[in-house]
C-alpha cells in the first residue's frame, strides 16, 4: 500500500454530536493511526456540511447570520474531536472559500460539457413548512410534517444526467466487488439502481433557499446541498489547486459512512465523478447503526448519548475501546450503561488490567522493577509466545478486512494467554521456593507480551498504551511495524510504581435478575431486517455433560462444546429430556446472550428449541457438523 486516505461523512453543523458521530470519526482514526504505524503515508479527513435549509432555519430563529451560526456550532465538532484525540489532518468546513470555488469550477465544468441542464421540475410545495416535497415524501398527499395539502408547482432548475450511468455503475459495482461494503450493501445500491435511474436535481431557486453555493451559471440559483458536500471528499486533498497533493491521495482508500446515507454516496457520488472524469474511490464503508437497547438513538426518543458524558465518567481511551470492540462494523450495536460496564469491567479491568498489575507486583517485589532477561525458554512460554507473535498478523489482517472488533480480540486472547500463563507458572509461588530463574522468564515472557499487546492496541487506546510503556520502563512506541517477538524491547528496563490502569466501574445495581429460560417460538407477527436478525450470534454446539439442577425440576445443568471453548448452559427442557438422552446431541444455541444467573448457576446462553402444546424438542443439526459453526 503506498498511501491511505480516509474520509468521514462532513456531518450536519447544526446537530449536536453524539455517539454515531464520534463512532465514525473514532473509527477513522484508530484506522488512520493503524496506518500511520505502518509507515504508510497516510491522510485523514473529517469535517462539516454547513449549507442548506435546515441552517439557514436554525440561523433566522436565532436571528443570526447563517455563517455566524455556523462559526459558532462548528466549535461543538471540534471540540469534541480533541477530546477523543482525533489526528485529522485537516478540517473541511464546505462554507470555506476554497471548497466553494471548486464546487463552482466543478458545476461550470460539468454544464459546459452538458452534464448538466436545465429542465422542468415538477413537485409539491408546502407553503406552511417552505419545503419542497416529491412523490414519496407526502403522506396521505399531504406534508408528512404539518399534515397540510400542498401545491403542486412546475419550476425551472437544473439536472445532473446521472441516468446516463446507471448501466456504467451496475457494471463498475459488479465488478469490483471491494467498491461497496460490507457486500450486502452493494447489493442494496444495485437494487435500488436496477430499478431505474433518474436524472438529479441539483439547484434550488433562491426565492426558497439562499444559504448555498451559487450556480456559476445562474445567479438565481444555489447548488443542491448533497452535490456540495461530497465534492468535499476531493476538494479536501487539493483537487484543482493543489495537483501533488490530489495525486498523492486521491482515489481515497475508505469512505466511511453509516449505512443511512448509502445511496447518496454509493449513486450520487460515483456517477457525479465519472463525469467529472476523476477516478473511483477504493471503498465505500458502511458501517450499522449504534441503537440503544433496541431503538435507535435519535433525539425524539431522548435516548441519544452523548459522547461528552461518557468521557467524562470512564475515560477517553475506555470509551474508545468500547466503540471498536463492542461493533463488528456493518452491523448495528447497542450502547447501554449495562453493556458498557460490562466490557469495560472484563476486558480492561480483569484482564488487560489484571495482567499488567501482576507482572508489574512481581517484578517490584522481585526485582526491584528491573524487567529481567528469560533464562530458559520452554514448554510453559510455548503457547504465550506463539499467540503473541501472531498478534500483529492478526491485527492487519482484521485492518484490511474491516473486522477491527475481531483484531482488538485477536489482542485480547495474548492478555487472556497471559492471565492463564501466570495461573500455570504461578510466579509467586516460584519466589517463595526460590526459583529465580524460572521466575525470570516467566515475568520476561510476560514483560514482553504485554509490551506487544500495548503497541497493538495504541491506535485505539493511544493515552493508555503509552502510560502502560512508560510504566513498562520502555520508550513509548505506537509502531506495530517494529514489532518482533523475538526481539528483546523490555528486559533491563525500570518498571514504575503506578496504580491502576483501569480500575474495576463499581456496579450500583442489584444483582440482574434470574431471568426464566424462554423456549422459542416461531413468531412473524413482527418483521425483522436481516441487519437485527445477524445480531443474534447462532451456533452449533454439542452436549458434553448433562445433569439435573438440585431443587429445580425443570431445569438440566449442560456443559457444551462451541468450537475451541466450552461453556455451561441452563435449559429448561428437564420435563422433556433425561440428562442421558441429550448428552453427544448437536444443538444450536444463542452464542451472544449476555449471560445470566439462573438459580444461582451461570448460564452462557441459550438453546433452541421447538415447541408446541405439551411438546418440545431441541433444534438439531441434520448429522454431524463441527461445534463453533455459524448457523444463518
Ligand atoms: O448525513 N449510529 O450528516 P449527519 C452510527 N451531512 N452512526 C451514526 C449514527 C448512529 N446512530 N447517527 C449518525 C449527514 N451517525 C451529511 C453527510 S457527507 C458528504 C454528508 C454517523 O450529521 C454516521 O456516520 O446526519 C452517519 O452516516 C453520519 O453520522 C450522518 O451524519
Ligand atoms: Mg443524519
Amino acid at each position: 500500500m503506498d498511501k491511505f486516505y480516509v474520509t468521514t461523512p462532513i456531518y450536519y453543523v447544526n446537530d449536536k454530536p453524539h455517539i454515531g458521530h464520534a463512532y465514525t470519526t473514532v473509527l477513522a482514526d484508530v484506522l488512520a493511526r493503524f496506518h500511520r504505524s505502518l509507515d504508510i503515508p497516510t491522510f485523514f479527513l473529517t469535517g462539516t456540511d454547513e449549507h442548506g435549509q435546515k441552517v439557514e432555519k436554525a440561523a433566522k430563529l436565532r436571528n443570526e447570520d447563517p455563517q455566524k451560526h455556523c462559526d459558532e456550532t462548528v466549535e461543538r465538532f471540534k471540540e469534541l474531536w480533541v477530546k477523543l484525540g482525533i489526528t485529522n489532518d485537516y478540517f473541511i468546513r464546505t462554507t470555506n472559500s476554497d471548497h466553494k470555488k471548486v464546487v463552482q469550477e466543478v458545476l461550470q465544468e460539468l454544464y459546459d460539457r452538458g452534464e448538466i441542464y436545465k429542465g422542468d421540475f415538477t413537485g409539491h410545495y408546502c407553503v406552511g413548512c417552505e419545503k419542497f416535497l416529491t412523490e414519496k415524501d407526502l403522506v396521505d398527499g399531504k406534508c408528512p410534517d404539518c399534515n397540510r395539502e400542498v401545491t403542486q408547482i412546475v419550476e425551472s432548475n437544473y439536472f445532473f444526467k446521472m441516468s446516463k450511468y446507471q448501466d456504467w455503475l451496475i457494471d463498475y459495482i459488479e465488478t469490483h466487488p471491494n467498491f461497496i461494503q460490507p457486500s450486502f450493501r452493494a447489493n442494496e445500491t444495485l437494487g435500488f439502481l436496477r430499478k431505474g435511474l433518474k436524472d438529479l436535481c441539483i439547484s434550488r431557486h433562491k426565492s426558497r433557499l439562499s444559504w448555498g453555493i451559487e450556480l456559476p451559471f445562474d445567479k438565481d440559483y444555489v447548488c443542491y446541498v448533497w452535490f456540495d458536500a461530497l465534492i468535499n471528499y476531493i476538494s479536501g486533498v487539493g483537487y484543482k489547486k493543489d495537483a501533488e497533493m490530489f495525486a498523492k491521495y486521491w482515489p481515497a482508500s475508505k469512505h466511511l459512512i453509516g449505512k443511512d446515507i448509502l445511496t447518496t454516496h454509493t449513486v450520487y457520488w460515483p456517477t457525479m465523478l465519472k463525469a467529472m472524469n476523476v477516478e473511483m474511490p477504493e471503498t465505500i464503508f458502511a458501517h450499522g447503526w449504534w441503537l440503544t437497547g433496541r431503538e435507535k438513538m435519535s433525539k425524539s426518543l431522548g435516548n441519544v448519548i452523548n459522547p461528552m458524558d461518557m468521557i467524562e465518567k470512564c475515560g477517553v481511551d475506555a470509551f474508545r475501546y468500547f466503540l471498536l470492540a463492542e461493533m463488528s462494523p456493518g452491523n448495528d450495536a447497542s450502547f447501554t450503561e449495562e453493556t458498557f460496564t460490562a466490557r469495560y469491567n472484563s476486558d480492561l479491568a480483569n484482564d488487560l488490567g489484571n495482567f499488567f498489575s501482576r507482572i508489574q507486583k512481581m517484578t517490584l517485589r522481585s526485582f526491584d522493577g528491573i524487567i529481567p532477561e528469560a533464562v530458559a525458554v520452554g514448554e510453559d512460554e510455548a503457547e504465550l509466545i506463539e499467540v503473541t507473535r501472531n498478534g500483529r498478523t492478526l491485527m492487519e489482517k482484521a485492518l484490511a478486512e474491516m473486522k477491527l472488533d475481531a483484531g482488538i480480540n485477536a489482542v485480547m486472547d495474548i492478555v487472556r494467554a497471559g492471565n492463564r500463563y501466570l495461573e500455570k507458572t504461578a510466579p509467586w509461588t516460584l519466589a517463595k521456593k526460590g526459583e529465580i530463574d524460572k521466575l525470570k522468564t516467566v515475568l520476561y515472557t510476560s514483560c514482553n507480551a504485554i509490551y506487544h499487546v500495548s503497541v497493538l492496541l495504541s491506535a485505539v487506546m493511544p493515552e493508555k498504551m503509552a502510560e502502560l510503556q512508560k510504566n513498562l520502563g520502555v520508550a513509548v512506541c505506537d509502531k506495530i511495524s517494529t514489532l518482533d517477538v523475538d526481539k528483546n524491547v523490555v528486559a533491563n528496563s525500570k518498571m514504575a510504581d503506578c496504580g491502576g490502569l483501569f480500575p474495576r466501574i463499581v456496579e450500583e445495581k442489584v444483582e440482574a435478575k434470574a431471568e426464566k429460560p424462554k423456549e422459542v417460538e416461531v413468531n412473524v407477527a413482527s418483521l425483522v431486517t436481516i441487519d437485527e436478525f445477524f445480531k443474534t450470534q447462532l451456533k452449533t454446539a454439542k452436549i458434553l455433560q448433562a445433569e439435573k439442577v438440585e431443587g429445580a425440576d425443570k431445569l438440566l445443568k449442560l456443559q457444551i462444546q462451541v468450537g475451541e471453548e466450552t461453556r455451561q448452559l441452563v435449559a429448561g427442557i428437564a420435563l422433556y429430556y433425561k440428562p442421558e438422552e441429550i448428552i453427544g446431541k448437536n444443538i444450536v444455541i444463542v452464542a451472544n446472550l449476555v449471560p445470566a444467573k439462573i438459580r444461582g448457576i451461570e448460564s452462557q446462553g441459550m438453546l433452541l428449541a421447538a415447541k408446541i402444546g405439551k411438546e418440545l424438542k431441541l433444534i438439531t443439526t441434520d448429522g454431524e457438523i463441527a461445534s463453533g459453526a455459524s448457523v444463518g
